[in-house]
């Protein structure tokens, strides 16, 4: 193999460009050219290809998103985006791939594989956590991050004020981040999808703290729940109870950005090393995975079943501790 290239696809998480450099970087050791593609499938079919050396990926471990930007490409899903990305990788002269990116993108690596013939290896980059065969995914373990330390801070001001807040962290359909930061972060109480909301119950959660001489209380909202977004979980509760004057956080996409923790960056260049070592090995329709901090390889159709973390136990935790 004398030529690859890597691709960013889906949503950015932090720790994406130090994957990126280790892939660059090792396919230089190996003697192997290197180009970058620029927004993921889309810039596949556009023909954004660009070639990189070791000076395109310096000074970038530390920055979060993607010096390649991403996309989330419907295109890519029909066959003639397909058709269009393998002609584009002949004309470049590409014989490799490795795709960073969350779920969609293993189905999209798969199928463009299978159509051109083209080996692909996978690394995991998303701050969900939610990949099928593997612990861990590159940017969750910054995400968490985030919202924890967002969490400590609304605790700050929720204790200068008596007040509870409800505060939204993202991970799709996904409670992890949710579930991981409120026991992190404290929490009275976390709401996750996988576990359908009790109003009721979240106001009598509230009662009992009061009642043990609470006067402040944080309560995690995973997105994606029944219950709707922390907006609507804290209208419930006025609505039913006397905890009218509560405040609303929604950390949103400030959990996608910023500077990776040493974990992320850890992980993602292990697993940059990895993916082009497997390329090179002949290995193709895989995805790097971490199993007990070892790199393996996972096939792709083993990463479309989303992986769950939800425990039901974790939650009892949380809900022991938050007494
Ligand atoms: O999958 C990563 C993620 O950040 C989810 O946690 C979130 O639901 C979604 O992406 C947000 O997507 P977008 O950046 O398109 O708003």
């Amino acid at each position: 193999m004398k030529r690859i290239a890597v691709l960013t696809s889906g949503g950015d998480a932090p720790g994406m460009n130090a994957a990126i450099r280790a892939v660059v970087r090792t396919a230089i050791a190996h003697q192997v050219e290197i180009y970058g593609i620029e927004r993921g499938y889309q810039g596949l079919i556009d023909g954004a290809i660009i070639p990189m050396d070791a000076r395109s990926v310096s000074g970038i471990i530390h920055h979060g998103g993607t010096i390649l930007r991403t996309a989330r490409c419907d295109a890519f899903r029909e066959e003639s985006g397909r058709e269009q990305a393998t002609r584009m990788l002949a004309t470049h002269g590409i014989e490799g791939l490795v795709v960073i990116g969350g779920d969609g993108s293993y189905r999209g690596a798969h199928d463009l594989w299978k159509h051109s013939g083209i080996p692909c290896v996978g690394i995991p980059g998303t701050i969900d956590n939610d990949i099928g065969g593997t612990q861990y995914t590159i940017g969750f373990d910054t995400a968490l991050n985030v919202a924890m330390e967002a969490i400590d801070r609304l605790r700050d001001t929720a204790a200068a004020h008596d007040r509870t807040f409800f505060v939204e962290v993202m991970g799709r359909h996904n409670g992890y981040i949710g579930m991981c930061s409120g026991l992190a972060g404290g929490a009275e109480e976390v709401l996750v999808p996988e576990k359908a909301f009790d109003a009721h119950a979240l106001v009598e959660t509230l009662r009992t703290g009061a009642a043990r001489g609470k006067t402040s209380m944080i309560i995690v909202v995973a997105e994606g729940g029944d219950g709707g977004s922390a907006y609507d979980v804290a209208a419930k509760v006025a609505e039913l109870s006397e905890f009218k004057d509560s405040r609303v956080a929604v950390i949103g996409h400030l959990q996608r950005g910023g500077t990776p923790t040493a974990f992320d960056r850890i992980l993602a260049s292990r697993m940059g090393v990895v993916a082009v070592k497997s390329l090179l090995d002949g290995a193709s329709g895989v995805m790097i995975a971490s199993e007990n901090n070892v790199m393996v390889q996972r096939p792709f159709e083993e990463t479309w079943t989303s992986r769950n973390l939800f425990d039901p136990d974790m939650l009892q935790v949380i809900h022991t501790l938050g007494v």
